[in-house]
């Protein structure tokens, strides 16, 4: 027996030990009560009930990251939209409030954001009390149905109590529409150069960019990607921010697209360049995807977070998320990351890693077993690989179900893939079992990998994260077996449970 294959048998005997036998993870799980059901994820956000999609008013303030979604209260499909609300101290543990905006007579609440008005440009501020201003799309589905193009409009809501509580705006809508279907999901930023807020805007098939000194009133900039980068779909939820990198700063802007994704339905594209306050300018005309997976889509990152760029996207597709086989809830956030910039041959990318504060739910050793967090559940658990770039490389995750989930490398293709064929439950939609592919953009040799398994979702940042897949599952069981070939396990992390 060579020493390279004894070596791997004694990582593959080492983790059944680790994932079968330990207390921590074995497959008694306890089913009873919410956030504890079948395929519930463990360490995501995902609603205490009913339907949920894009991440809306992602804002950090006085210590809390405040986390808005749509949401339909009222059951486990797509509904008029409201925006739910949850916060969080650490992006981790989140803690569900009421319902932030509800549908009114302008419309259903679509995706948006929130700003700190430190300056109170808006007005909307009494008492020094510094308002928190929401931004979102006004959807009119008596509009829509009635054939006219004018149903999408943007909308005010502000809050005087640090963001817990919204009051809409008399004078809404504040931006109408000109007559295009597809006119939404605005989000804004303060252009420190320009001291004037620039507003993002999908519209249709391009972004344009609109200015305002005070929130209420908005001039259009310009008009952005007509030409440029996937169309294979309508592009909506837009993000414009500023990263840096060696010192110097490139703006970012982020244009969710549906569909048209690198592997079929929704997906995240974006564009590295210049922004002046008017124009964004593109450094080159190549599409780059943030997560070439199948489920992350809507990501766009929270406002005011000082140097940190945190990201969070939708954990599914539109090509089946209304299907997806889990029951009084529908559908979850992907973990927040960290986004930061890399370079390579042939330009600037975007790099994504879980943000630091998942270290702080890692279960090192049974000692430090914290008795004040529920125990931790089989199913969740993050794996840090070494991988060598020459070498067809995979990792199975199976259960006694007989379910696999494949993650792997294919080094004639050059490329990463995730194999759901065989990975659960896969009937409830055609386009669901699949095989995602996604090309090596780094050349890095031995770099590290990470993946982060939760019951019903596997997120893949292959070369330090320089490539992104995510993939949700349906598995009859958590997969509590893991196979490797041609790839060493540095560390096997058992997480706890965040609800
Ligand atoms: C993206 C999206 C947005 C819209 C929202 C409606 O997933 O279609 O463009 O604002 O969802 O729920």
């Amino acid at each position: 027996m060579n020493t390279k294959f004894k070596e791997r048998l004694l990582i593959m005997a080492s983790l059944t030990v680790i994932l079968g036998n330990s207390p921590l993870l074995s497959e008694a799980q306890d089913t009873s009560g919410i956030y504890h059901e079948e395929y519930r994820p463990q360490v995501h956000f995902s609603p205490k009930a009913h339907w949920v999609n894009d991440p809306n008013g992602m804002v950090y303030f006085k210590g809390t990251y405040h986390l808005f979604f749509q949401d339909y209260p009222k059951g486990t499909t797509w509904g008029p939209m409201h925006w739910g609300h949850a916060i969080s101290k650490d992006l981790m543990h989140w803690k569900e409030l009421p319902i932030a905006l509800y549908p009114d007579s302008l419309g259903y609440i679509f995706s948006g954001s929130a700003v700190i008005d430190s300056n109170n440009t808006s007005g909307f501020g009494k008492n020094g009390k510094i308002p928190l201003v929401a931004i979102f799309t006004h959807h009119d589905p008596q509009l829509e149905k009635a054939g006219k193009e004018n149903y999408q409009n943007e909308s005010l809501a502000y809050s005087l109590d640090d963001g817990y509580t919204w009051t809409k705006y008399a004078g809404n809508p504040v931006l109408k529409n000109p007559g295009l279907r597809d006119f939404r999901d605005p989000k804004v930023m303060w252009y420190v150069k320009g001291k004037k807020w620039i507003m993002t805007l999908a519209t249709k098939d391009h972004i344009t960019f609109y200015s305002s000194p005070d929130l209420k009133n908005w001039k259009k900039e310009s008009e952005f990607g007509k030409d440029l980068g996937a169309h294979g779909g309508v592009w909506e939820c837009p993000d414009l921010f500023p990263l840096k990198l060696n010192e110097k700063t490139y703006w970012v802007l982020i244009v969710n697209l549906n569909p048209g994704g690198p592997n079929g339905g929704s997906a995240t594209q974006y564009f590295i360049g210049d922004f002046d306050g008017t124009t964004f300018s593109p450094n080159d005309g190549k599409t780059r995807w943030l997560d070439y997976g199948t489920d992350e889509y809507a990501g766009v990152t929270w406002n005011n977070t000082g140097n940190r760029r945190i990201f969070l996207g939708w954990m599914s597709n539109w090509q089946y998320a209304n299907q997806v086989p889990t029951k009084g809830w529908r559908n979850a956030m992907t973990i927040p990351r960290e986004l930061t910039l890399f370079k390579e041959k042939d330009g600037l990318y975007v790099r994504s890693l879980p943000v630091k504060e998942i270290n702080a739910i890692e279960l090192k050793k049974p000692q430090d077993h914290r008795p004040e967090l529920p125990k931790a559940l089989p199913g969740q658990y993050l794996i840090k690989l070494k991988t060598k770039r020459l070498a067809d490389y995979s990792i199975i995750l199976s259960n006694s179900a007989n379910e696999k989930l494949i993650i792997g490398f294919d080094k004639v293709k050059d490329q990463y893939f995730i194999d759901r064929t065989k990975s659960g439950r896969t009937d409830f939609s055609g386009n669901f079992p699949s095989i995602a592919y996604a090309p090596r953009l780094s050349d890095v040799n031995n770099s590290e990998m990470l993946l982060l398994v939760d019951r019903s979702s596997v997120e893949l940042f292959a070369d330090d994260g320089r490539t992104v897949m995510t993939s949700i599952v349906f598995p009859a069981k958590p997969y509590n077996h893991i196979d490797l070939k041609l790839v060493k396990i540095i560390q096997l992390i058992p997480l706890y449970g965040i609800w």
